[in-house]
């Protein structure tokens, strides 16, 4: 199973001559990463979308989106960012993911061949931070207690875990102590093999448990942080997470 991790596109449609060039260039990115995707020896099974996948979540930027992604012939699935608008993004992006529409929330279970997906909906309203209600924490619970037993990765946007360099603490949560009850909720599910993440626009990898966690810049380059890095600083990234039975899981950073 060959998953391409994508994330943070935020495709949006320019209102004067000043955001033409940046939408152009976020669009044009976009395309560079499909073009890498495509040039692969082999044709991943599916795209996981990370989230910001637009800037505004209007109809029209999650459509340019879907017509450039839709190139790649392959499933694409979701998760959505602070920047998603969830109706927008699941007229466009629906796809066959048991998404119960009367919670509100996408949360859902992807099952493949010999692994499961599930993606874990952090959007806030009224915060670029992520939230985790109860609710959340209970509809996710029964989706990773339906995949027992069996390879599972879990999909998010934001990050639960601290993401500082330095020695200050930040994780971007609104409520940190529902964090600390979901990663217990991920330890105790065996086997959990990795979790995928965007939303601070750089590279960063942490152990947690038996499980790797993983965030990746933005396809839109002007808002990575990995600017410094000026090898990279022009080049979209993507991630291929690889998993069979016999040899277990590894993640490669791709850049275009
Ligand atoms: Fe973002």
């Amino acid at each position: 199973m060959i998953i391409a991790q994508i994330s943070d596109t935020h495709i949006f449609l320019p209102s004067d001559n000043n955001e033409q060039r940046i939408s152009e260039k976020r669009i044009q990115n976009l395309k560079e990463c499909v073009k890498g995707i495509k040039s692969l020896k082999t044709t991943p099974d599916l795209i996981l979308h990370t989230g910001d996948v637009t800037h505004n979540g209007t109809i029209e930027e999650y459509k340019i989106v879907h017509n450039i992604l839709g190139d790649l012939k392959i499933p694409i699935f979701y998760t959505p960012g602070n920047r998603d608008n969830r109706k927008n993004l699941y007229k466009i992006f629906n796809q066959k993911c048991n998404l119960d529409l009367k919670s509100n929330f996408h949360i859902y279970l992807v099952e493949l061949s010999n692994l499961n997906l599930i993606s874990m909906d952090t959007h806030c309203r009224d915060s670029n931070k992520g939230e985790l209600s109860y609710e959340r924490l209970t509809i996710f619970s029964n989706l990773l207690k339906k995949s027992k037993n069996i390879p599972t990765a879990v999909f998010m946007h934001h990050p639960p875990f601290n993401v500082s360099k330095s020695s200050s603490v930040n994780i971007e949560f609104e409520t940190e102590d529902r964090v600390f009850e979901f990663i217990d909720i991920l330890k105790n599910h065996k086997p959990l093999i990795g979790l995928f993440c965007g939303h601070i626009h750089r590279n960063f990898e942490i152990e947690i448990g038996n499980f790797n966690a993983y965030t990746m810049p933005p396809i839109a380059l002007d808002l990575s942080w990995e600017k410094h890095n000026r090898q990279n600083s022009n080049r979209p990234q993507y991630l291929i997470h690889t998993y069979s039975k016999n040899s277990g899981f590894k993640t490669e950073r791709k850049l275009v």
